[in-house]
């Protein structure tokens, strides 16, 4: 049975199912789940975070932050269909190499938030990958659209997400549960604002979690849909399997948005508040050391050297380590973090992405509750 979604079309690229997976760091999207989700015809998304170390352990050889997002999203792409990365704006550190690694390997898309991208278009000619910013209002897509224009470069199309996404959100910690802050409430101005700066595609985020919900938001006038929770406890998904675990047996009033302590990127944060990462910051518990520097951002002298978890972990967990104990990385040495969308409470078991896809896609009917 064929998809009855209109498909999605990027910078000319025909994406059949108009889902992308939306890129989940640290080391739970890679070219596993990203390639998978491209098979059957959405967009596979592996996340930049964190990459040099994951890929250097998994390979047995060293690689830099360039080679190893040259790697993983080459692989991603290696069986078929469109396969891109998520880069994240807080990664100051890494972002330049990460970027050009992903267009040096023919990345479909790079999806960029948690912070701006303002000068994403100015670091290296992006050829036929689209660059798509992550936004939460019109007031942010027009910012980033105006610098953007001064650099001669349109959005390929933007996502929008909503408060009640995975990871790290794009609002402050009293705004979250606002009603203008809905994401059926947010679409209407995003929309216009697209409109305002070219048309391009609109793809909303944060809550969609049915096949019934995809069709909501497309009627809403949405090109298209970025899902992260329901690919998290999917076969495919790296996360651990204590983090799949932790997922299924989560409940609504385990999910909360960490603040204080919460991340040291200065954005609200979901996580389950079982978390042992988390705990241990709650309780005192973890003596503060900085040994992955992934979020660290520059001093006067122009070095990478701040991080507000550095010297404490009262106010602040240590995210690098958090979530790349939730990859397996370092499990022995590091309690884990898990990060997971509000509607992490509704997912029940494990599936294989085909079988997810199938479903997202209608052409199977609901394996889970809706
Ligand atoms: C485990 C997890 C990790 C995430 N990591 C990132 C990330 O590294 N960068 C990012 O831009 N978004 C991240 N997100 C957000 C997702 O890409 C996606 O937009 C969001 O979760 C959509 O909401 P949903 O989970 O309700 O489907 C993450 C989400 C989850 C659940
Ligand atoms: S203190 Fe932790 S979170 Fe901050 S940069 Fe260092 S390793 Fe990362």
């Amino acid at each position: 049975m064929e998809s009855s979604l209109s498909p999605l079309i990027i910078k000319d690229k025909k994406i059949t199912v108009p889902i992308i997976q939306g890129g989940m760091g640290v080391g739970v999207s890679l070219y596993p789940l990203a390639s998978a989700v491209a098979k059957e015809g959405g967009v596979g998304i592996v996340s930049s975070a964190c990459l040099d170390r994951l890929v250097s352990k998994r390979t047995g050889k060293k690689h830099n932050t360039y080679d190893a997002t040259y790697e993983e999203v080459s692989l991603a792409k290696s069986s078929g269909g469109f396969a891109g990365i998520n880069i994240m704006v807080a990664l100051v550190r890494d972002y330049e190499a990460s970027v050009k690694g992903a267009l040096d390997a023919g990345a479909d898309v790079i999806i960029s938030g948690a912070g701006l991208p303002l000068s994403l278009p100015a670091i290296q000619p992006p050829k036929d990958t689209a660059l798509i910013p992550i936004v939460s209002s019109a007031r942010a897509l027009e910012l980033i659209c105006k610098k953007w224009e001064r650099l001669g470069y349109r959005p390929d199309a933007i996502v929008l997400e909503g408060p009640l996404a995975g990871g790290h959100l794009g609002f402050k910690i009293d705004q979250i549960y606002m009603e203008s802050n809905k994401l059926e409430n947010l679409l209407p101005p995003v929309k216009d604002m697209a409109k305002k700066y070219g048309d391009f595609p609109v793809i909303v985020a944060g809550g969609v979690y049915t096949y019934d919900d995809i069709v909501m938001f497309l009627k809403m006038g949405a090109d298209g849909v970025q899902m992260g929770t329901r690919f998290l406890a999917t076969e495919e998904s790296s996360a651990t399997p204590d983090y799949k675990n932790a997922v299924i047996m989560a409940k609504d009033e385990d999910i909360i948005v960490a603040d204080r302590p919460g991340s040291p990127c200065g954005l609200p944060f979901r996580v389950i508040k079982q978390s042992p990462m988390y705990v241990s910051s709650l309780n005192k518990l973890r003596k503060p050391k900085c040994d992955k520097g992934y979020v660290l951002l520059k001093d006067a002298e122009g070095k990478f050297t701040r991080c507000p978890a550095k010297d404490s972990n009262e106010n602040h967990f240590c995210i690098c380590n958090g979530l790349l104990s939730s990859a397996n990385y370092n499990p022995d040495m590091e309690e884990p973090l898990f990060t997971v969308g509000t509607n992490a409470s509704r997912v029940d078991r494990i599936l294989s992405v085909k079988t997810l896809m199938d479903e997202l896609a209608g052409k199977t009917l609901a394996l889970v509750s809706s």
